[in-house]
Parts: structure tokens; C-alpha cells; sequence
């Protein structure tokens, strides 16, 4: 039996996921990178593994020229840029290249209006998908629709996020949360809303894996102050004020707040009121049964060699392998925004590393 072709793709940016992604694809026989873009000017022309801080080059330079990347037909885009640009992507999908993306897209319901429809109408004028994940949103919402399979009856599904946040305390897209403002600082629940909107998105996406309506989704913002000062990297925050955060995003079902995304992301533990973490992701279904699904990371190297940059690499890790892992389901899926309500579950690269290859 003769392997497929394996797809051609572009990476486009090469920021931290990127680094994840990149490295999957240069070394997984299913797939084959042809280009890569870069949004700095100043990484135009350097090779796109050294960009992504791989250890050995790849021969692909990045360009920022995209209309010459889409001219390379790629089957897909691993979209993976610091925000979404929603002029750009409509572009990608015109082309008739399908995109996977990490960047703050699921279901397109959290864009500002009439994006969501420019999406859909520019993938199937392309006759293109586009899919979203992540871990938290993405991946999370799949553990909670996977975990209700054993329900006779499902009432509530609420998933929690519990972790210590500090070793991603430098990235930009932690900027919107307002970590070290004043407690109270008018204003500060609505701007992390804002920031956090995608989360409306895992709330739609989960409702549409279940198939349910929804009524209206919220937001619950909650703030806890470190009592200590502290000194994390690129974010120095003062004691007194906020480190600690509370975020639900809820989906309502005839009044009943009855999908819950919970995030509790903390800076320490020195909080107040405190906000203990349990460091991973927790399911929990009321129904007939009730079900727990805990769901755990560990590194896979000694615990006493671990840096602050391995846990960073873990958390880039799960955010991008969903990403990637979904690329043949999404090259083969229906035109248009699809989720994990329309594709098959998306499994890691099994077949070709338990016979000793590596991904
Ligand atoms: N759902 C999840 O579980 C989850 C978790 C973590 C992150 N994410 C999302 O994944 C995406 C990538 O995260 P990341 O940590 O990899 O981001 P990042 O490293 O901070 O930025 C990614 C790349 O975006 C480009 N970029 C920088 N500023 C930009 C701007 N203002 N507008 C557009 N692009 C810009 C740069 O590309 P070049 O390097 O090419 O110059 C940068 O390297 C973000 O949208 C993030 O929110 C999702």
C-alpha cells in the first residue's frame, strides 16, 4: 500500500505556537511545508525554522509577499498570527487553500459583525474550510462534549482551566487581562471581556457539537490581588493589586446558565481572596450519571530539568497540536467554518511514532 502525498502547507507567522506547529509539520511524513509568511518585516528572507528557534534550518524563507504563497496552491494554512485578520483570511480562503488557526477563532460569533459572514461566504466562494482550536477554547469544549457520551440525561457541563499562569506572564496576548491594575478599576471586567471574547466562541462550539440552541452566552468576571510584589518577567505586578482571575464565558438554555467555561488563571498563589489552582483541565457533567473527567499534563522529561521555558513550550504545545492534528480532517471537510461538530475527532500522530519516528 502506497502512502497519500502528503499535503502541502504554509505556516503563516512564527511566533510561539508557530514554534509547536512548525516543528510538527518538518517532521511528519503527512505533511510537507512549502512556504511560510511572516508578519515582521524584519524576519522577511531568515529561514523559517530558525525563526521558529528549531535547531536546524529548513531551506523555506519567509516572505511577507502572500499573494505569492497562495499562488503555491497550498492544501492548508496553519494560521497562527498574534490576532485574526479577517480581511486577510477571507483572502487565504478565496484562494481555495483551507486554514486551520489558533488565533482567537472558532466559530466566528466573537468577530465584530458581519465577519463571521465574510468568513463563510469567502470559504465557500473558495470552496475552502476553515477551522479553529486550541486548547482552552478548542480542545476543552471536545473533552466536554466527548464526556457527556455516557449521559442517559445532561444537565449542566462546566469545564474548568485551573492554572498558574506566571510562566506565560510575557505573552502579548495575556496584554488584554490587565494584570497589576487596581483592584476596582472601573472598567477592568468589561475590558477583559473584551479580551477574552474568543471564550464566546467555545461556548458556541461546544452548544453546536451538542446540537443545542442557546439562548444567550455571558461573561462572569472575577479579580483577586496578589499580596505580595511580584517580579515576572516583562510584567512586574505590584501587591495590592490584580493577579488573579476568575473568567467564566456561560451558555444560557431557557434561563439556565447550563454550559459554563471557567478559567482561573493566577500569577501566585499569594492571592486575595485566595483562588486555589488544581494546574489542568476538569470536565464536570451533572446528569444521569454524573461525570468527572480530569485531564492532566505532564512534561515528558525529568521534572528536575524542567525550565520556565519547557512549561511555556507544553502550553504552546496543546494549543497547536489540536491545530495541526485537525489539518487532514479540515482539507477533507465541507466548504465554509466548520468545528468539531463537523469533522472527525482529530488523533495525534500514532501511526508513525509508536513505530519510531518523531513528530
Ligand atoms: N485557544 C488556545 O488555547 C490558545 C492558547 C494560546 C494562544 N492562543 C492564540 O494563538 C495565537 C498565537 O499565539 P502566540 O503566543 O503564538 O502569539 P505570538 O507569538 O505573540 O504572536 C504570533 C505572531 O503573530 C505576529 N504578530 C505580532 N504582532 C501582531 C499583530 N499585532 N497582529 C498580527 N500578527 C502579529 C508575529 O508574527 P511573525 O513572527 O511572523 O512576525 C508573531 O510572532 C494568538 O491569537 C493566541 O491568542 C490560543
Amino acid at each position: 500500500m502506497t502512502s497519500p502525498a502528503p499535503l502541502r502547507v504554509v505556516q503563516w507567522t512564527t511566533g510561539n505556537v508557530a514554534r509547536k506547529t512548525l516543528r510538527s509539520v518538518l517532521a511528519r511524513p503527512d505533511l510537507e511545508l512549502v512556504g511560510c509568511y511572516a508578519w515582521s518585516a524584519d524576519k522577511v528572507g531568515q529561514d523559517a525554522a530558525l525563526l521558529c528557534r528549531l535547531d536546524e534550518p529548513c531551506g523555506i524563507r519567509a516572505t511577507d509577499d502572500a499573494e505569492a504563497l497562495l499562488a503555491l496552491a497550498p492544501d492548508c494554512v496553519i494560521y497562527t498570527p498574534l490576532h485574526p485578520d479577517v480581511e486577510e483570511l477571507s483572502r487565504i480562503l478565496r484562494s481555495g487553500a483551507n486554514v486551520v488557526t489558533s488565533a482567537e477563532f472558532l466559530t466566528g460569533h466573537s468577530l465584530p459583525a458581519g465577519s463571521r459572514e465574510a468568513l463563510e461566504a469567502a470559504a465557500r466562494e473558495g470552496g475552502a474550510s476553515l477551522f479553529g482550536s486550541g486548547m482552552n477554547p478548542g480542545f476543552a469544549q471536545l473533552l466536554g462534549a466527548v464526556a457527556t457520551g455516557v449521559c442517559q440525561e445532561v444537565r449542566k457541563i462546566t469545564m474548568h482551566e485551573s492554572v498558574d499562569v506566571s510562566a506565560y506572564a510575557s505573552d502579548s496576548n495575556m496584554d488584554g487581562m490587565g494584570w497589576g491594575r487596581p483592584m476596582d478599576d472601573p472598567g477592568h471586567a468589561a475590558d477583559v471581556e473584551a479580551a477574552s471574547v474568543v471564550f464566546a466562541d467555545g461556548v458556541h462550539m461546544l452548544a453546536a457539537t451538542l446540537g443545542i440552541e442557546l439562548d444567550e452566552v455571558r461573561c462572569h468576571v472575577g479579580f483577586a490581588a496578589t499580596t505580595k510584589d511580584l517580579d515576572l518577567p516583562g510584567r512586574p505586578i505590584a501587591a495590592g493589586t490584580m493577579a488573579g482571575l476568575d473568567l467564566r464565558w456561560v451558555g444560557v438554555v431557557n434561563g439556565g446558565e447550563v454550559l459554563d467555561l471557567h478559567q482561573r488563571w493566577v500569577m501566585t498563589r499569594h492571592l486575595e481572596p485566595a483562588m486555589p489552582v488544581e494546574h489542568g483541565y476538569k470536565v464536570e457533567v451533572e446528569g444521569s450519571p454524573n461525570v468527572t473527567l480530569n485531564f492532566g499534563l505532564m512534561p515528558d522529561q525529568p521534572l528536575d530539568t524542567l525550565t520556565v521555558e519547557d512549561m511555556h513550550g507544553i502550553g504552546m504545545t496543546i494549543t497547536g497540536l489540536p491545530v495541526l492534528n485537525a489539518v487532514r480532517h479540515v482539507v477533507a471537510a465541507r466548504p465554509g467554518i466548520v468545528t468539531y461538530a463537523d469533522i472527525p475527532v482529530p488523533t495525534g500522530p500514532a501511526a508513525w511514532t509508536l513505530a519510531g519516528g518523531k513528530s
